[in-house]
C-alpha cells in the first residue's frame, strides 16, 4: 500500500525526534555537603529533567533512597539533592547517583525513558568519638577554577575529612555557570564526589541577580548559611558576615538588611554557645568570610575595618570567648593573629586568596599548615590545646 505523502512526512519526523533526542547525562556532579552530624547530602545536575534516587550500601548497593517533599517524591527537574540519614558512624559506604529520564509528565500519564547511573563512589562517615582528624579549607578563588584545581591538589594529597570553601568562590553571582565553572567542576573532579565541602557564604556571593539562589544549587542545614555540627567530637560555628559595607550604601539599591540579619545570628549564637554540642566539644572552631580585625589594608594603606567587619565583629566577639579557633578570608592577605595581638581574646586565622589551609585536630592542640598553589609552605604552627 502506497503512503500518502502526509503521512510519509509525519513518520519522518517521528523518526528524526526519535534519534535527534538527546540522551539524559549528568553534567555536574555528584557532590556530597555535610548535612548535620550523621547525614549526608549528595547533590547533582542532569541535562534533562528526570525521577533521581541513590543506590547505597556498606558491601553491596542494597539499600534505595529517594528525596520525598510535601508526600511526593522529588522528581520533573534537573537538579537533584537527597540526603542519606542515620548513617551508621565510622563506616564506609559505597552508592551512585541514578536519574529516570521523564519523557511526558501529564496529569494522568507519566511516560519514563532511559536511566543515567553515575559511577560507583564511596564516602566514609565520621566516628562520633573524638580522635584525630584534618580539614582544609581555601576562600576568595573568585572564580579562577585553575588556582583552585592547583589548591585541591595539594589539598588531597593531605587527605582530610572534609573542605571548606570560606566565601568569595565566586565574583558576583549571575549566572549558575559561574558555579560549575568557577569550583564546582573542579572539586568534583578532585575530591566532592567522595568528601564533602561545607560551604561558608562570602560576601560577593550576596551581589548579582542570582544571589538569592545560592541555597538552590548547594546544601545548608534548615536552609539556613549560618549553622553549626559537630565532626569526631569538634564544634564547628558558620557564620555569614553578609555585606562589608553599610545597608545604606547607593550600590545595595535598598536591598540589603545585613545589619538586622547579623543581629539574628547574634540571638543564635548567644543560644547555641550555651549547648551541650558546644559546652562538651573538644575543640570550638569558628569559620565566617570577614575576619574580626581592627585595620584593614585597603588601597596601599590601613584603614578602619568596613561596616560588616565592625558591626559583625561587635555582636559575635564577645560570645566566642571559648573557642579555640577563628578561621576567616576576605583580606586576601595571609596572617595569623595570636591571642592578645589585635585585642583579640582566641587565634585568628586568615587565609590568603592564593592559599590552602590545612587544620589538623590532635589531642594536645591543633596544628595548621598553608600551602601556596606549587605545594610551597607559607606559614605553619601548633596552638596548644587550652
Ligand atoms: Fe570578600
Amino acid at each position: 500500500m502506497i503512503l500518502s505523502l502526509k503521512k510519509m512526512i509525519l513518520l519522518c519526523l517521528i523518526f528524526l525526534s526519535f534519534f535527534n533526542a538527546k540522551a539524559i547525562e549528568i553534567t555536574h556532579g555528584p557532590y556530597l555537603q555535610k548535612a548535620g552530624t550523621n547525614d549526608l547530602a549528595i547533590l547533582w545536575h542532569t541535562n534533562k529533567k528526570g525521577f533521581s534516587y541513590i543506590e547505597y550500601g556498606e558491601n553491596k548497593l542494597d539499600l534505595i533512597s529517594k528525596a520525598s517533599i510535601h508526600g511526593q517524591f522529588d522528581a520533573n527537574n534537573s537538579f537533584h539533592k537527597i540526603i542519606l540519614t542515620d548513617l551508621k558512624p565510622d563506616t564506609k559506604y559505597q552508592y551512585r547517583v541514578l536519574t529516570v529520564d521523564i519523557l511526558k509528565m501529564a496529569p494522568y500519564r507519566v511516560i519514563y525513558g532511559d536511566t543515567i547511573k553515575s559511577e560507583i563512589f564511596s564516602f566514609t562517615t565520621q566516628n562520633k568519638v573524638f580522635e584525630t582528624f584534618s580539614f582544609c579549607t581555601v576562600n576568595d578563588i573568585h572564580g579562577r577554577s585553575d588556582v583552585l584545581d592547583s589548591l585541591l591538589k595539594v589539598g588531597v594529597k593531605t587527605n582530610p575529612d572534609f573542605y571548606f570553601f570560606n566565601g568569595d568562590m565566586i565574583n558576583d553571582f549571575t549566572d549558575e555557570n559561574q558555579l560549575f565553572n568557577g569550583f564546582l567542576d573542579v572539586s568534583v573532579k578532585r575530591f566532592a564526589s567522595e568528601k564533602p565541602f561545607v560551604y561558608v557564604r562570602g560576601n560577593h556571593e550576596t551581589r548579582g541577580s542570582e544571589s538569592r539562589n545560592l541555597g538552590a544549587f548547594l546544601h545548608f542545614d534548615d536552609g539556613k548559611y549560618y549553622r553549626a555540627f559537630t565532626h569526631k567530637g569538634v564544634n564547628f560555628i558558620i557564620l555569614d558576615s553578609g555585606e562589608d559595607k553599610e545597608d545604606s550604601n547607593k550600590y545595595y539599591y535598598g536591598l540589603a538588611d545585613f545589619d538586622s540579619y547579623r543581629s539574628e545570628q547574634e540571638k543564635w549564637l548567644q543560644a547555641y554557645v550555651k549547648t551541650s554540642e558546644y559546652v562538651n566539644a573538644k575543640y570550638r572552631i569558628v569559620l565566617l568570610h570577614m575576619p574580626f580585625i581592627s585595620q584593614e589594608f585597603y588601597d596601599g594603606e590601613y584603614v578602619t575595618p568596613s561596616h560588616g567587619i565592625q558591626d559583625s565583629q561587635k555582636k559575635w566577639a564577645p560570645h566566642l570567648k571559648d573557642i579555640d579557633l577563628l578561621v576567616a578570608a576576605h583580606t586576601h592577605e595571609y596572617s595569623f593573629l595570636k591571642v592578645g595581638e589585635d585585642n583579640n581574646q582566641f587565634p585568628i586565622l586568615i587565609n590568603d586568596d592564593e592559599s590552602i589551609v590545612k587544620v589538623e585536630i590532635t589531642p594536645k592542640g591543633l596544628k595548621f599548615v598553608v600551602t601556596g598553589t606549587k605545594g610551597n609552605i607559607i606559614d605553619q604552627k601548633f596552638i596548644p590545646k587550652k
